[in-house]
């Protein structure tokens, strides 16, 4: 089965869990567009949404969403987006689409993190996928080479500024064996802004495309 098919249908399977006249956490990218695609049937429903980058806002906004910015939201019950990587204790790989800063925000924020993927991003490790971290710009020599006396391969992923004006170093050659450990210690790092590690705060629901249709774990 064609794992845009396997993306929609897990997105789609996600819209259950919105509840009406709420504002839904969105994050950013393929499988997510397929979730907007669906809130745009029901936007009579919803009072709205806040959005994790430049792209869902301007995805949302085009479908008649209204998108809230996140300071005037005390409390948001959901938040659903997609991962590069998933493990069965669903800490996640994300920032494959440079959004995982603000990504991670919301996730922070939400009370419950639905994650939507196809059946090829589930793993046992993780790291397969290279780790995305947002870096400050002045510091992207310095946290290179501290990533590289961590075991890691990172590669500048010239030409992107992120939505919040910074640069982003794809890690390459790391087995995430203790992602909470990592994720913590990468933070450390002077001039990280974040990593593409979702441990400390992972999925608390996954739903899965796959071709038997859509599975859920909680
Ligand atoms: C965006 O920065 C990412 O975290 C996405 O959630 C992740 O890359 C999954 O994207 P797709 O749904 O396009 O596979």
């Amino acid at each position: 089965m064609d794992q845009n098919k396997l993306k929609q249908a897990a997105a789609t399977a996600a819209l259950d869990f919105v509840r009406p006249d709420s504002i839904v956490g969105v994050g950013t990218g393929s499988t997510v567009a397929f979730f907007i695609d669906g809130l745009a049937q029901r936007k009579d429903t919803l009072r709205g949404a806040v959005s994790s980058s430049e792209d869902s806002t301007q995805k949302l906004q085009a479908a008649g969403i209204e998108v809230f910015d996140l300071n005037t939201v005390s409390e948001l019950d959901l938040y659903v987006d997609g991962a590069d990587e998933i493990t069965p204790q669903q800490h996640m790989i994300k920032g494959g689409g440079g959004a995982l800063t603000r990504e991670k925000i919301i996730a922070a924020v939400a009370s419950q993190f639905v994650c939507i993927v196809d059946q090829s991003k589930q793993v046992d490790t993780l790291g397969t996928f290279p780790l995305p971290v947002e870096v400050i710009p002045m510091a992207r020599a310095y946290v290179a080479r501290e990533l590289e006396k961590l075991g890691g391969k990172p590669v500048w992923r010239e030409g992107v500024v992120t939505d919040n004006g910074n640069i982003i170093l794809d890690v390459h050659n790391l087995m995430i064996k203790n992602p909470v450990a990592l994720e913590t210690q990468l933070n450390q790092i002077t001039g990280v802004v974040t990593n593409g590690l979702f441990a400390c705060r992972g999925a608390d629901i996954v739903v899965v495309g796959t071709a038997q249709g859509p599975q859920i774990h909680k």
